[in-house]
């Protein structure tokens, strides 16, 4: 869907083994026989034999959630894939797909997460913190709202930001990504493509906000 396989494949030439490479099927290719052609294909894109993590796309519920789990897990099998994934799936749909699996965990679900946006914290995030589910926080950067010209409602909230950027000495975008990361079984994906904002947020994973700190956003973020 996004159309990036093939220059993913042309950047990891020759490093592949220093990478890790994801991708993911499309929520409406989830038939068995859909789910493996998908994957040839990835494979075929991204020029490598097998994939880090493979994840579902989005739920879809025209198709039997064993038939697509079967079909993962063949991949597994099959060596085309290592680790199984899945995205924007609700704890329910998790739930279901999990006692779906035969002989291989889910170990990730893909979601919306970041600062503004914290609806999972209610019960997806617990429920995958205590099943060893890695949440990957997609948008976590509200869009290129949490970063140096902050884009938020409330002016509580950029104030909080401010001021932990200020005794961290860290950017707007560096808070808020280790701001994910300060929860556990967390971590981010933000998209960038200046290559100025990749280094910047590589940064952002080499230090650790205080609990207070953390609090802090919590409050003036809640
Ligand atoms: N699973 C799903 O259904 C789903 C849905 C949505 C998104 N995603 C994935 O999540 C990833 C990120 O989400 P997103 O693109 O929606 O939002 P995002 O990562 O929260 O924000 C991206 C925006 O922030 C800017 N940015 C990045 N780093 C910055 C920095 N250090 N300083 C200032 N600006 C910075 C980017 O600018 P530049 O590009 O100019 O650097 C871009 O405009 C993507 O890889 C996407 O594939 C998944």
């Amino acid at each position: 869907m996004y159309g990036t396989e093939d220059v993913v494949g042309d950047s990891i030439d020759g490093i592949r083994d220093q990478v890790f490479v994801a991708s993911k099927v499309l929520g409406s290719h989830l038939r068995y026989r859909e789910v493996m052609e998908a994957a040839d294909k990835s494979l075929r894109l991204l020029r490598v034999d097998c994939m880090d993590l493979y994840q579902i796309h989005w739920h879809n519920s025209r198709v039997p959630i064993a038939e697509t789990m079967g079909a993962m897990e063949d991949l597994v099998d099959a060596g085309k894939v290592r680790y199984i994934g899945v995205s924007n799936f609700s704890t329910r749909q998790l739930e279901e797909a999990q006692s779906a699996m035969r002989k291989h965990p889910i170990v990730s679900n893909q979601v919306l997460y970041n600062l503004v946006d914290r609806e999972i914290e209610d019960d997806l995030l617990p429920y995958c913190q205590q099943n060893n589910v890695t949440i990957i926080a997609y948008s976590p950067l509200d869009q290129g709202g949490l970063t140096e010209r902050p884009r938020l409602r409330r002016r509580r909230a950029t104030e909080a930001l401010q001021r932990v950027s200020s005794e961290t000495g860290k950017t707007l975008a560096q808070v808020s990504l280790n701001w994910c990361l300060s929860r556990e079984g967390v971590v981010a994906i933000p998209k960038a493509n200046r290559v100025q904002h990749v280094e910047e947020n590589c940064a952002a994973a080499d230090f650790s906000l205080t609990p207070e700190q953390v609090r802090s956003l919590d409050e003036a973020f809640s």
